[in-house]
């Protein structure tokens, strides 16, 4: 690895990692995902049964990142648990989250809360979800619930990649989830994109209101770059699409970025990697500048915005792979950092191996979590990112 003398992140940068309810709590019956998953002829291969059970298990994970020696832990609120009959606030699912966020407050880890990552309530889901503004009003209502567990939470995301949710809703709705997986993304559908700026607009006031918390989105930067040839191609059909969504956080106290890889057209047309590209787990190239270059492009579009990177990872088996990933990416950020940019924190996803929404067999953890057990391992890749975290970056 090629030494750099700018690995030095500011003073109090967030260190952490990042999870979602679904994907690791276990049991989200009332999901429309869960839905998804279970309803006959599913296109998903894989249920999300138990997940990592978390929803039981949380004080050991959350035992996990602080011993690993982070500072911050990202998870998501399940709002098919808070809300599960419309009007209908469930009190003791506020209590348990509220013990989550008081839970990393004692350890000493910040809590990042996502108010929504991806999944809805399935009764939300049958009014219409996203598509219709006068849905919105059910998103406030929830938020408002939520608002009322947040005291010493100073991040919160509204919404967990809106233009990804925006991308799968036409996927399920053409039932081309292979699609998906293989990089060829559709263009996120205008209706869900209109609705869930709008109800981020909403959530933000409302939240304001009652939090001193910083209130963000986090956007799916797929950093589409054109080959030679294909840049007419790019330009029609609206690459990068997620810019809309950049722009639309302009007026919020921070932006979290969320990048994995890069997305090449090629001069047909196609996305895909090229022949010879490294790729992992779920068949994306490694590239491990994504999350540096997608820094660098959102802070063009947000002059002077604090950005977080509020997920970066790989799906591998092989984890000296994980920690070359990481490695670079870190340094490549923290050359984005000594330029100027004011980046606030790195979240990893994920702290465990979980469930990747149809599978459980692409490995972003750095804590492996044994399937019929739910035993919590630690990988290499985990001390290592751990130590690096203590240092400030000092170590890479
Ligand atoms: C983004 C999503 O927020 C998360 O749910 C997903 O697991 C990771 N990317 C990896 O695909």
């Amino acid at each position: 690895m090629t030494p750099t003398t700018s690995t030095h992140f500011p003073a109090g940068f967030l260190w952490g990692a990042s999870t979602a309810a679904h994907q690791t709590e276990g049991g989200n019956t009332n999901s429309d995902f869960w839905a998804k998953e279970v309803v006959e002829g599913s296109i998903l291969p894989e249920r999300s049964g138990d997940a990592c059970d978390s929803y039981h298990r949380w004080r050991e994970d959350l035992d996990l990142a602080v011993g690993l020696g982070l500072n911050s832990y990202r998870f998501s609120l399940e709002w098919s648990r808070i809300v599960p009959t419309p009007g209908a606030v469930s009190l003791a699912e506020l209590a348990h989250y509220r013990r989550m966020i008081d839970g990393c407050l004692v350890r000493g880890l910040q809590p990042v809360v996502t108010l929504h990552h991806f999944t809805n309530p399935r009764w939300f889901a049958d009014l219409g979800g996203w598509r219709r503004a006068d849905n919105i009003a059910h998103f406030e209502a929830y938020v408002a619930a939520a608002s009322t567990i947040l005291e010493g939470v100073e991040w919160v995301c509204t919404f967990n990649e809106p233009n990804m949710l925006a991308m799968i809703a036409t996927m399920f709705d053409d039932g081309q989830r292979e699609e998906l997986v293989a990089g060829a993304l559709p263009p996120p559908d205008p209706a869900i994109t209109d609705v869930t700026i709008a109800a981020h607009h909403r959530a933000r006031a409302l939240l304001a209101e009652h939090t001193d918390a910083k209130i963000g989105w986090t956007v799916a930067n797929q950093n589409f770059q054109a080959e030679p040839g294909a840049e007419d191609i790019a330009r029609e059909w609206g690459w990068p699409r997620e810019d809309v969504f950049i722009d639309a956080a302009r007026g919020d106290d921070f932006i979290g970025v969320q990048a994995y890889t890069r997305v090449r057209i090629g001069a047909d047309g196609a996305l895909a990697a090229p022949d010879g590209s490294e790729l992992t787990l779920t068949g994306w190239e490694y590239y491990p500048n994504a999350a540096a270059e997608a820094v660098r492009h959102t802070a063009q579009l947000l002059p002077g915005m604090p950005i977080v990177v509020t997920e970066n990872g790989i799906a591998t088996d092989d984890d000296d792979q994980r920690i070359d990933y990481t490695s670079r990416s870190l340094r490549a950020l923290a050359d984005v950092a000594g330029s100027g940019v004011d980046l606030r924190g790195y979240f990893h996803w994920s702290l465990l191996d979980n469930y990747e929404w149809g599978s459980y067999a692409p490995h972003f953890g750095l804590v492996q979590v044994d399937r019929t057990t739910f035993a919590r391992t630690i990988k290499p890749s985990g001390s290592w990112y751990g130590a690096v975290a203590s240092a400030n970056g000092a170590t890479l």
